[in-house]
């Protein structure tokens, strides 16, 4: 018998012994032990709940018991996440989280308490939900060198953008029906401007390069200004609006950027819908491999965190190594990155924005008679800029993916 504790009796928490109570027998068969979950850590009680019995309130009550081996951290956020993770590794407990935020800002220093103390810090589930990722990354891509990884890696932005597209409902209809479903941050913001994303972007990149790539140096921008209108443009230019996030390396150096980017039809990560998550991963010697699967959602993350768990309880004792250094990696100046820009702006600019941006060739919509759209060569981010304030009506712009 395996005795494991989880910390925050939450979506993901609570999602973690329903895996482990629908699916107990099938993962014992598997591994030869049971799971058991001991204790749930909770600020709260959960009065009639089967589980009940179970939730206790101070931490040390799980730190000190020696059956338990593996604690599942799903609490989110940085404290006392931090705290109680370094702790269980300290106290030789591996841990197996969904915590994005916090193996963002801490994975390298939290893997390196895991080594010292030969446990785990796993965080299957802190990316795509239950996307098989990290593991692959860490495992089945190892004798590749990675160049990039761009994905969709929201899943509320995802669902809300394919909604749009579709139903052309508010984006406040769909950001309540993705809470409702449980795929939003307690703060939607996090989800909405990007910040989740970036985080996840961080954690992906810091895998490939095997140093830091801090998400506080991450350009990112989120979907607030996305409207039903910039469907319209993106079709009739063959394209279609997603959240992208992407990590790069090319001749100068490293990119990673998070923004909503118009995307060929063509391109697999297009046809990517409602609050599925899809990871394209490009090495030197494979080339392109994809991973796709429900991104968000208390099952699907839960399900990861209960493979952590498993690796853990089959390999007693064993780090699994995770390359992941504290070293910063110094990312390319944003203002150098080069796109194309698919800009709307007043009709009244139809003549200056062709002495400004060169051959355009305008994009009307039957509906939007007052404006116009074009996209624009391609261009750096800063020369962008300046162009941008020449156009007196301009309205906004949404960069092409190449
Ligand atoms: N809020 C996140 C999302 C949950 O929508 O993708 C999974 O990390």
């Amino acid at each position: 018998m395996a005795k494991i504790a989880v910390l925050g009796y939450g979506t993901v928490g609570s999602g973690i012994v329903e895996v482990i109570s629908r699916n107990g027998d099938l993962i014992a068969g598997r591994i030869g032990e049971t799971l058991e979950v001991k204790y749930i850590l909770d600020i709260r009680d959960f009065p009639g709940d089967p589980f009940a019995d179970r939730v206790v309130h101070d931490i040390d009550v799980i730190l000190q018991d020696p059956e338990i081996s593996v604690v599942c951290e799903t609490m989110g956020g940085q404290q006392p996440a931090f705290e109680f993770s370094k702790r269980a590794l300290c106290a030789k407990k591996s841990v197996c989280t969904s915590n994005k935020e916090l193996v963002a800002s801490h994975g390298a220093e939290l893997i390196e308490l895991a080594k010292e103390n030969g446990c785990n810090y796993l965080f299957e589930a802190s990316v795509g939900g239950g996307i098989p990722i990290i593991r692959p990354l860490n495992t089945s891509l190892t004798a590749e060198r990675v160049v990039e990884i761009t994905g969709i890696l929201n899943g509320t932005t995802n669902y809300i953008l394919t909604k749009m597209k579709s139903e052309k409902a508010p984006f406040s209809d769909l950001l309540r029906r993705a809470q409702e479903k449980g795929y939003a941050e307690r703060n939607p913001e996090a989800d909405i401007e990007g910040y989740d994303a970036c985080r996840k972007i961080a954690i992906l990149g810091s895998l490939m390069t095997g140093k830091t790539v801090d998400y506080r140096d991450i350009y990112t921008e989120g979907i607030s200004d996305i409207a039903p209108e910039d469907f319209a443009y993106a079709q009739a230019i063959g394209t279609t609006i997603k959240l992208l996030a992407t990590v790069k390396e090319d001749a100068d150096g490293y990119l990673a950027a998070v923004a909503p980017l118009m995307l060929s039809d063509e391109n697999p990560l297009a046809g990517i819908n409602n609050v599925f998550n899809a990871i394209v991963v490009h090495g030197n010697m494979q080339g392109e491999t994809m991973y796709y699967g429900k991104g968000a959602g208390k099952l699907a993350t839960a399900s990861a965190v209960v493979a952590d768990v498993i690796d853990c309880v089959k390999h007693p004792g064993k780090h699994v190594i995770c390359l992941w250094s504290k070293e910063r990696i110094a990312l390319k100046d944003f203002s150098k990155v080069r796109s194309k820009f698919f800009v709307r702006t007043a009709i009244s600019d139809l003549e200056t924005a062709g002495e400004v941006f060169g051959r355009i060739e305008p994009v009307r919509l039957a509906q939007l008679p007052e404006e116009f759209g074009f996209v624009t060569q391609e261009m750096s981010e800063a020369e962008f800029a300046q162009k941008q304030q020449k156009l007196p009506g301009f309205l906004k712009r949404i960069r092409i993916k190449d």
